[in-house]
């Protein structure tokens, strides 16, 4: 019990602080519970995250919860609550990331064939559809109805003229998440914090474009089932498998096992995520939220994991 107690703190202190008060508190508060904590740590190890309790939570109650609420909802619907976490994961889809990742899409020789590991409902899938302001460098997108992703530019960034044409795209997550199900998209919704400024207004935009048009997200599990989908992109087009905050859920000799599939594969490799997470991207952190943009591995910039900076490396 004292591990569930000292991750909820450390939660609180290293990853909260600075981007939401609510659950900086929230889990301050849960971690001298010990109610609260002796249910989290009758959970399996896997389940017992900050994020993913105080979602269930709010997913069950239809408003972010606070500590009186958690208490009832362990106590008198204890069943019910463990049955969202089981079943359920942190599979937060953030469109924003888009704007990571586009200024490498758009040096690759169109038309691209987009292949998306850890898509999760594909929100990240649709590049070509929002549109983007890196620091006032305005890139118009295909959808004028989805919303603009701003991304604060640093170094040498080649940033677009304008989004890639992209020929054809797949998805593949171990679970993923249908956008035309209400339940899936309230728990989309349900994951992102309270206070966490325009998330959740982008979010809904991004759900309604991609409910217009519905990416494709194979189930499947990205130690195996990518070279069958990479089979499946279209001739004449440049296969790019990519991937944003996904290998971390990967345990380390799987992500090594990944690299040597990508790399067998010859297709570009567009991948974001913290440092060291994809083999030979160590490099200190800014903080607890920076990502490593790497091509085929090589790190060419670091960036908010979030989208909301984008470093160029020179
Ligand atoms: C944190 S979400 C990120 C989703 C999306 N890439 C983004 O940046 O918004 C991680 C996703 O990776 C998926 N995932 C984790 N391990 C996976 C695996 N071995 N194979 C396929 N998908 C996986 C999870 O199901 C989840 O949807």
């Amino acid at each position: 019990m004292g591990a569930v107690a000292l991750a909820y703190r450390s939660f609180a202190a290293r990853e909260a602080r600075g981007r939401s008060v609510a659950y900086e508190e929230l889990a301050q508060e849960v971690a001298g519970d010990e109610a609260l904590v002796a249910f989290i740590a009758s959970l399996p190890p896997a389940k017992q995250q900050p994020q993913l309790f105080f979602a269930a939570a709010r997913y069950l109650l239809g408003f972010p919860p606070g500590i009186g609420e958690l208490r009832e909802l362990a106590s008198r619907s204890r069943a019910e609550l463990a049955q969202v976490i089981l079943a359920r994961s942190t599979q937060t889809n953030e469109p924003a990331r888009c704007a990571i990742v586009l200024p490498v899409l758009a040096q690759l020789p169109p038309p691209l064939a987009l292949v998306e590991v850890g898509a999760s409902a594909g929100l990240t899938l649709l590049v070509d559809r929002y549109s983007y302001d890196y620091g006032g460098h305005r890139v118009a997108g295909g959808d004028p109805l989805a919303p603009t992703l701003r991304c604060r530019p640093s170094g040498p960034v080649p940033l677009p003229a304008r989004v890639p044409a992209i020929a054809w795209r797949a998805g593949l997550d171990l679970s993923p998440l249908d956008i035309a199900s209400d339940d899936d998209a309230r728990w989309l919704s349900c994951l992102v914090w309270p206070g966490e400024g325009d998330r959740a207004e982008r979010l809904r935009a991004a759900m309604a474009v991609a409910r217009r048009d519905p990416p494709v997200v194979h189930r499947g599990d990205l130690l195996t089932g990518l070279p069958a989908l990479v089979a499946q992109a279209p001739a004449g087009t440049t296969v790019v498998v990519y991937h944003t905050s996904v290998l971390y859920q990967v345990a380390p000799h799987g992500r090594e096992q990944f690299a040597a599939t990508v790399r067998g594969l010859g297709v570009t490799w567009v991948s974001s995520e913290a440092p060291g997470i994809v083999p030979g991207t160590a490099m200190p952190a800014v903080d607890d939220q920076m990502c490593v943009l790497a091509r085929d591995g090589r790190p060419v910039a670091r960036a908010d994991s979030h989208g909301a900076w984008l470093d160029w490396l020179v």
